[in-house]
């Protein structure tokens, strides 16, 4: 699949670290990106260079947490310009602070909205569209905090888990339509969530690098984009060993909490 038939990109959370590596990656001539951040600056700053680059541009600076003014946007869009690819990127993290002080329910609803039911609201918003056309790609930023549940980030992997079997899901449902469905499990990432994260950051890679290997599998429509390999391998032998061993794991690597 080439740039240019990519044509519109759609890519949520382009403000943070991932999403500008990804916005850059794919900003070139003949492609149209729609850039959504909260921080108006930021977005501003991505756009320019990405034109600068040769790409068309246009920003929405929105919180995806307000889910009726999402969808709204959604239903202009799919009229005006339906994406060919989707981003579905911004997500938060939280975790149990310092002293095993644990989530407040505050936070754990501020996180379920936006890691979860922003990206289903997203996803679904732009599916009928897509089906009608017979054609899209979707892809859901999990983590590879999806395959086992981490003490210290207990409502940040599930979130992620949920992500992961919904993209899963809609990748054998929509298949006959058309519409690639990819889930992207990426391990440590250098990004402001990614410094702000409790625990050892093994395998830590440069946002650019990262954007290089999702654009590679998306462009191959791989079911799971899950890297780096180590600790890709690592944390699925944790879904798949028995659930004792695994905690014993997790503690003795530092993320009991
Ligand atoms: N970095 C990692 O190690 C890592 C690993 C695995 C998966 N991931 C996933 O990758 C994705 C991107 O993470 P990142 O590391 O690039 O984090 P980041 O640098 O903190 O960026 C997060 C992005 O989400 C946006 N965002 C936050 N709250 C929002 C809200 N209420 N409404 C709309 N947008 C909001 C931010 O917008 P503003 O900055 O404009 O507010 C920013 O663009 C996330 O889904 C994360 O879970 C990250």
């Amino acid at each position: 699949m080439t740039q240019r038939q990519l044509g519109t990109i759609l890519i949520t959370g382009a403000t943070g670290g991932i999403g500008n590596a990804l916005a850059l990656h794919y900003a070139k001539p003949g492609v149209y990106l729609l850039l959504h951040g909260r921080n108006a600056d930021a977005l501003k700053a991505l756009a320019d260079n990405c034109q600068a680059q040769g790409a068309d541009v246009s920003t929405l600076v929105m919180d995806l947490r307000d889910i009726p003014a999402l969808q709204q946007w959604l239903a202009e869009i799919t009229v005006t310009r339906l994406p060919d690819l989707v981003i579905a990127n911004a997500g938060i993290n939280i975790n149990n602070g310092i002293n095993r002080r644990g989530e407040t329910w505050q936070d754990i609803e501020a996180l379920l909205d936006l890691n979860v039911k922003s990206t289903f609201a997203l996803v679904n918003g732009l599916i009928p569209a897509m089906r009608k056309r017979g054609s899209g790609q979707l892809a859901l930023i999990s983590s590879l905090a999806a395959f086992y549940g981490l003490p210290i980030t207990p409502s940040y992997c599930a979130s992620k888990a949920a992500i992961k079997a919904y993209g899963e899901a809609l990748r054998g449902w929509l298949a006959r339509d058309g519409i690639h469905v990819n889930v992207v499990m990426p391990g440590y990432i250098k990004s402001g969530m990614c410094d702000a994260m409790p625990g050892p950051k093994p395998f830590l890679m440069m946002p650019d690098k990262a954007a290089r290997i999702i654009a590679t599998g998306l462009a191959r429509n791989q079911a799971r984009i899950s890297f780096p390999f180590p600790l890709n391998l690592g944390t699925w032998l944790l879904a798949v060993l028995p659930a004792a061993l695994s905690l014993k794991i997790v503690r003795l690597l530092n993320y009991g909490g």
